[in-house]
């Protein structure tokens, strides 16, 4: 039997590189989160069975209860809440590797087994209660600004301090659970203080950076309840979290400790000013422009998203092509609400791969293109990026669809994006503005097309 489930281990580790491998790609995602399912499957029947825990029922009831649970939340959550969701795994993710840790505990336990206790709870906690905040703030439950007050620098230190100091209480005096109740309240609230201070755009960042520490979390209880298979998944949701935290931050062209620590959010920016006026342009006149083009640029964002534009955008793309016009997406890493989040809706549409463009090859195609269709985007083609030092996003990469011949961009009204800021892409001269629903616009130039 032991040989089984060392065998059933290895097969799930492998399963989980495999899986992960897939998920690089669009075209293979879907196969790469199916694999990753199975190998945590035959993962966690192999270690129920390993520590003998429970037998077969209990394993085919927590199947069922957690499979539907599971099946019932994908299918209902919004494709734009799917951040929010991301970051409720995380925070169970965490919350289990901190309950796991603390029942590992044994008062004959070795000073290693109680440091690995001690991590797993100390980043549980903070993944847990830092993942709801992460949450409260994503669906706008709570304000999703950054909070700052007088003294913060200060508390947070002091927490530390306390996490420090009860932890080595705990290892010194295990079978004095004070201390170890004190570091389990001092985690819970050091995640809330953590997050409390990020906000607005950066949000995405701290989700994948709390999913980096639910796996480092998950690590830390696999060595304390001596399972291997615990140990290679944590690990490889630490290590695939923090590459994608470290590849969003280059996006935005800021620092992991600009993001965590700067306040960016909290209103205290300069703002923008904007020269020129605002143009205006009827679907009608947009068509003729449209039908005269030889190069068109599409951009999307989060508006698309919302609008669920993706299958009018296709038939869009269909009618220009007929029309003789070239057609690209310009993909930007940050566009919409998480990592990836126009690729899938593009797929969904069934928009080939070859015709999303990554930020870096559309840029310098830009100024060959007669028209630029901005669909719902706005911090991911602001010039002020580039332009404006004072800026609350100068640095951070955007896509250059101002350099086209001519941009049309697709919202409802002169709101802001996620960032809170002025565009000046809309007062350009170049820059018409299409008002209304994206679908609904896209929907009126399908119907002059035809
Ligand atoms: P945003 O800057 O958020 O702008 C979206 C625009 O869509 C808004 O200005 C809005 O204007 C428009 N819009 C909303 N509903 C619409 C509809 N039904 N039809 C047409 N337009 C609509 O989006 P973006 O350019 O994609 O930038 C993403 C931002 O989110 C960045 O700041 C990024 O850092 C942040 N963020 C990214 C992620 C990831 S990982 N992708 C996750 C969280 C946050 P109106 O209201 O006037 O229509």
């Amino acid at each position: 039997m032991d040989l089984l489930i060392q065998f059933a281990y290895i097969v799930s580790a492998a399963l989980f590189i495999f899986g992960l491998k897939q998920l690089g790609s669009p075209a293979t995602a879907r196969r790469g989160n199916t694999i990753s399912a199975l190998g945590m499957l035959v993962a966690v029947v192999a270690a129920l069975l390993d520590q003998g825990i429970v037998d077969f029922q209990w394993i085919v009831l927590g199947f069922v209860v957690g499979g539907a649970i599971g099946g019932a939340a994908a299918r209902m959550v919004q494709m734009t809440s799917m951040p929010e969701m991301v970051a409720l795994f995380n925070g169970f993710g965490g919350l289990a590797s901190l309950l796991v840790g603390w029942a590992a505990l044994s008062p004959t336990a070795e000073t290693f087994t109680l440091v690995t206790i001690i991590l797993s709870i100390l980043i549980g906690g903070v993944t847990f209660t830092g993942s709801l905040i992460a949450y409260g703030k994503l669906s706008e439950t709570i304000g999703s600004g950054a909070l700052l007050f007088r003294g913060q620098q200060v508390v947070n230190s002091l927490i530390v301090l306390g996490i420090l100091g009860s932890s080595v209480m705990f290892c010194m005096e295990p079978g004095n659970s004070q201390w170890l109740y004190l570091v389990i309240g001092l985690s819970l609230v050091f995640g809330v203080m953590v997050v409390i201070p990020i906000g607005g755009a950066d949000m995405p960042v701290v989700i994948s950076l709390l999913n980096s520490y639910s796996g480092l979390a998950a690590c830390a209880a696999g060595f304390a309840v001596d399972n291997n298979i615990l140990i290679v998944a944590g690990s490889l949701v630490g290590a695939s979290g923090i590459i994608l935290t470290q590849i969003m931050c280059k996006a935005m062209n800021r620092s992991l400790g600009n993001v965590l620590f700067s306040g960016f959010g909290s209103g205290k920016v300069e703002e923008t000013s904007v020269e020129g006026e605002i143009k205006p342009i009827s679907v009608e006149d947009a068509y003729y422009v449209l039908e005269a083009a030889s190069n068109v640029a599409i951009v999307p964002g989060y508006g698309m998203a919302v609008a669920q534009a993706q299958h009018v955008v296709k038939e869009l793309t269909e009618l220009l092509e007929q029309n003789g016009t070239e057609v690209n997406f310009g993909i930007h890493p940050v566009a919409g609400r998480m990592p990836g989040h126009m690729n899938v809706l593009l797929a969904e549409a069934d928009v080939p791969y070859d015709q999303l463009l990554e930020m870096d090859d559309i840029n310098p195609r830009m100024v060959n293109v007669d028209v630029a269709i901005v669909i719902g985007a706005n911090d991911v083609v602001n010039p002020a990026a580039r332009e404006s030092e004072s800026s609350p996003i100068y640095g951070m990469p955007v896509i250059n669809v101002d350099s086209a011949r001519t941009v049309f961009v697709l919202k409802r009204s002169m709101a802001s994006g996620f960032a809170g800021i002025e565009n000046p892409l809309f007062y350009k001269d170049n820059t018409r503005m299409l008002f209304g629903d994206a679908k609904e616009s896209i929907g009126g130039l399908i119907r002059e097309f035809s």
